[in-house]
C-alpha cells in the first residue's frame, strides 16, 4: 500500500526495533527505512534476523541485526551499544517483543505467566533503560538536538478482561503504565517523548495466528465497527507518525489501532 507520508521524514534518524524481524516489528522497520531512517532490529532467532535484514537491504534500507533476548540485561546493553556505535545515534526506541500463548489461568504455571512479565513488561523496561542515555537530550550523538523517542507496542485486551491472556494482559497493562511513567519522567527530564500503539486484530502476525483462530476471521464482521482486520501496515503508519515530527506533542498516550474492534459488541 501507498505511504501517504512524505519518503523523508524520518530521514537520518536511527531506530532501534526489538522484534524488529518478524510481524508487526518487521513491518514498522520496513516503513521506518522507506521513510529515511537506518534501522536495527533486534531478536533472538538469527536465522529470522538474517532473512530480515536481507529483505530490507534489498528495499534499499540501511539495516543492521543483533542477536539478543530482552530478558537479558546484558543482551539489552550490547545491543543498545552495538546500534550506537554502528550508526552513531539512536533515535527511536520501538519495544515490539512479544511472548505469547493461549492457556487458561487454571493451567498456566507461575513460571509461565512470569515469563511473559519478563519478556513483555520487564523487558520493555530493561531496553527503555540501557536506550536512556542515547535518547535523552544532549546525550551521544544527540549534541544540542532534543530528545528521542520510545514507542511501546502494548494491547486492548486488558482494557476488559480476555479469555486464556490473563499473562498477556498482565503484561501489557504493565507496559501501559511504563509508558505513561516514562513520559512523565523522561519527557521532563530529558526531552524524551514516550508513547504506544494498541494493536486491535491484525492479519498475517504470529500474535494473530496464535491467538484468534480462522472463526475470528470469519466472524470479524459482525464484531468490527469497520467490518475487518486491520493490516500491519496500519500499525506501522501510526508508528511513523509517532516517530516523526507530526507527533512533536504526543507524549504519554497509547493510541489504539483498532477499527473500534475493543469497545464493539455483536449485533443483535
Ligand atoms: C502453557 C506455556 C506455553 C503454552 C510456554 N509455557 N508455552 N504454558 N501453554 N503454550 C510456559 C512453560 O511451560 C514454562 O513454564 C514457561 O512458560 C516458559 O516456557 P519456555 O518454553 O521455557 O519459554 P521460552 O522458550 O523462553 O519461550 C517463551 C515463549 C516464547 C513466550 C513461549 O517463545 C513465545 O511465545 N514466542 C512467540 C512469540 C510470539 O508469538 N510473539 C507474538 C506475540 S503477539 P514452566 O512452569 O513449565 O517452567 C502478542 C499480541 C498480544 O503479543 C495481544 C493479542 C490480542
Amino acid at each position: 500500500m501507498e505511504s501517504p507520508f512524505k519518503a523523508d521524514i524520518v530521514k537520518g534518524k536511527v531506530a532501534l526495533i526489538t522484534g524488529g524481524g518478524s510481524g508487526i516489528g518487521f513491518e514498522i522497520s520496513t516503513q521506518f527505512g522507506k521513510h529515511g531512517a537506518s534501522v536495527a532490529i533486534m531478536g533472538r532467532r538469527k536465522q529470522v534476523l538474517e532473512s530480515a535484514v536481507s529483505a530490507l537491504q534489498s528495499l534499499g534500507i540501511i539495516a543492521v541485526g543483533f542477536e539478543g533476548d530482552v530478558r537479558k540485561q546484558e543482551d539489552a546493553r550490547r545491543v543498545v551499544e552495538s546500534t550506537f556505535k554502528h550508526f552513531g545515534r539512536i533515535d527511536i526506541l520501538v519495544n515490539a517483543a512479544a511472548g505469547n500463548f493461549l492457556v487458561s489461568a487454571e493451567d498456566l504455571s507461575p513460571n509461565g505467566f512470569r515469563t511473559v512479565m519478563d519478556i513483555d513488561s520487564v523487558g520493555t523496561f530493561t531496553m527503555c533503560h540501557e536506550a536512556l542515555k542515547y535518547l535523552k537530550k544532549g546525550g551521544p550523538g544527540r549534541n544540542s538536538s532534543g530528545g528521542g523517542v520510545i514507542l511501546n507496542i502494548s494491547a486492548t485486551l486488558h482494557y476488559t478482561a480476555a479469555w486464556y491472556q490473563i499473562h498477556v494482559s498482565a503484561a501489557k497493562a504493565a507496559v501501559d503504565s511504563i509508558t505513561r511513567n516514562l513520559a512523565l519522567e523522561w519527557g521532563t527530564d530529558y526531552d524524551i517523548r514516550v508513547n504506544g500503539i494498541a494493536p486491535g486484530p491484525i492479519g498475517d502476525t504470529p500474535g494473530l495466528s496464535k491467538l484468534a483462530p480462522e472463526e475470528i476471521n470469519s466472524k470479524a464482521r459482525d464484531y468490527m465497527p469497520l467490518y475487518k482486520l486491520g493490516d500491519k501496515w496500519d500499525i506501522a503508519m501510526a508508528a511513523l507518525y509517532l516517530f516523526s515530527a507530526a507527533g512533536k506533542y504526543v507524549n504519554g498516550t497509547t493510541l489504539i489501532i483498532d477499527g473500534g474492534h475493543w469497545l464493539s459488541r455483536p449485533r443483535h
